[in-house]
């Protein structure tokens, strides 16, 4: 495997997001996000660690860059903290925060390193959480569409390639099912969860985020991209779900899972309306698309991201009862995590983690053959060692790297038959803030000491470096 086994213009790069990664999260004019009020409440996250300072990337960009370029890598999938920009989540601009970021991409640039910026990763304004519920207010769809639009008119000069939201899916699910990730809503409230609603909640939330994503694609379309030749899209993170049998319950077990899961945000995306099966089981409480709203959002991707870690087998649990009791209720599908005894793959550190190269492939095969085949970019991928592991040990990360090798081997194999991926983001470039598993969860490619705050590159790094040196013969 290297650099040649992959198409010419083909991209590799490595992925990051501004909370998990920039530290100065009270500083410099920053506003809260819900992500800094939700570290703060006692028990939520591991050793009750916070990203006040995580790896510092705010000071030490210059520093990350350079181990890119050093790594051969083309470009770096980062995002911008809608509240370093708006502290309000509207009006009043931060204009410091609008500097970091422009250093930072002056900085890629001027390294040959490529931008390509999210603008939004778990992390809304907490101001619009308080002034109408955040997610679950339809006035989000604007007022996204307005930051996206400041930052598309201030940045788009040299950032040509925009992604609108990481991981839809997680932020309705896990902020608004099982509140196990902030605003942490859920019907029965456990431990930090607060009353909601996860029957209707996650449901009107992805309504939400799926029309802020199309509004903000449309004023990118109308305003700036003939001018600055860029291409945007949106990031899922796709499970694969393999049938636990073959019998025709437990693939049709998968395929709701697969609709629930992806299909929930790609299939409006590319068909303009919800998947069948989720129309049929949600019922009145799934939104509606007007007709106006079906035309924004048919269509509103130039590329797909492609989160792809893991994969589970899925079977039928024959659960008759009809009983609502939220989103993944609604599957009506059981998780296993192997099949005769045999795990679907060797777990990593993080719990929901199993190493399964085949699931990639089967992922990516499947946007190819029922979404048709759009233009795809990996944009994630990666696994993760245990947070106390010793500094020679986590130096030495011969899983990694075969992780990675078979991994990027599933995807040439892909690509090979015919899916259009341009692009690969390895999770994450450094060790990071691991949401609710704080610094206990070690997912780079370069381990940072927390103390010093010192990079180390990891052998993955240099693995990563042999593979993508350049070759001239
Ligand atoms: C995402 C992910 C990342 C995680 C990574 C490892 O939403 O893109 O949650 O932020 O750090 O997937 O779990």
């Amino acid at each position: 495997l290297s650099r040649g086994s992959f198409p010419k213009e083909f991209v590799f790069g490595t992925a990051t997001s501004a909370y998990q990664v920039e530290g100065m999260a009270d500083k410099d004019g920053r506003g809260p996000s819900i992500w800094d009020v939700f570290v703060k409440i006692p028990g939520t996250i591991a050793n009750n660690a916070t990203a006040a300072v995580t790896v510092d990337q705010y000071h030490r960009y210059k520093q990350d860059v350079d181990i890119m370029k050093k790594l051969n890598f083309d470009a770096y999938r980062f995002s911008i903290s809608w509240s370093r920009i708006f502290p309000d989540g509207t009006g009043k601009v931060n204009w410091k925060g609008v500097a970091y970021y422009n250093r930072l991409i002056d900085y890629m640039i001027e390294r040959g390193i490529t931008p390509y910026a999210n603008l939004y990763h778990y992390d809304l304004p907490d101001a619009l959480e308080n002034r109408y519920k955040g997610l679950l207010g339809h006035q989000v769809v604007k007022d996204f569409a307005d930051y996206a639009d400041f930052c598309f008119k201030t940045f788009g000069d040299r950032v040509k390639n925009w992604m609108t939201f990481n991981e839809p899916r997680v932020v309705a699910a896990l902020g608004y099912d099982n509140g196990f990730f902030a605003p942490a809503r859920c019907s029965k409230p456990v431990g930090n969860c607060t009353a909601g609603n996860s029957a209707t909640e996650p449901y009107i939330v992805a309504h939400n985020l799926i029309l802020s994503h199309a509004a903000a694609v449309q004023r990118y379309r109308e305003k700036y991209q003939a001018k600055q030749k860029g291409r945007i899209g949106i990031l899922l993170d796709f499970v694969w779900y393999e049938p636990l049998t073959e019998s025709v319950k437990d693939q049709a077990a998968a395929q709701r899972a697969r609709d629930f899961h992806i299909g929930w945000f790609l299939h409006p995306i590319v068909y303009g309306e919800y998947p069948s099966t989720m129309q049929l089981i949600v019922g009145k409480r799934l939104p509606k698309f007007t007709e106006a709203e079906v035309k924004m959002v048919k269509g509103s991707i130039d590329f797909l991201g492609v989160n792809q870690y893991t994969a589970y087998y899925m079977y039928d649990p024959n659960i008759t009862s009809t009983v609502v009791t939220g989103y993944q209720n609604d599957w009506n599908a059981g998780f296993a995590y192997e099949r005769n005894g045999v795990p679907i793959g060797r777990r990593a550190h993080s719990y929901w983690l199993y190493m399964v190269p085949w699931g990639l492939y089967k992922a990516v095969t499947y946007v190819k053959e029922h979404y048709g085949n759009p233009t795809v970019i990996l944009s994630e991928n990666g696994m993760d060692d245990p947070g106390n592991v010793t500094l020679p040990k986590a130096l030495h990360d011969t899983t990694r790297i075969n992780f990675y090798r078979s991994y990027l081997t599933e995807l040439k194999k892909a690509i090979d038959e015919g899916a259009n991926v341009i692009g690969y983001f390895a999770w994450s470039l450094l060790d990071n803030f691991e949401w609710k598993s704080g610094y206990t969860s070690r997912f780079g490619i370069v381990y940072v000491d927390y103390k010093t705050l010192r990079r180390y590159p990891k052998m993955s790094a240099y693995w990563f470096k042999t593979l993508l040196t350049r070759k001239k013969y």
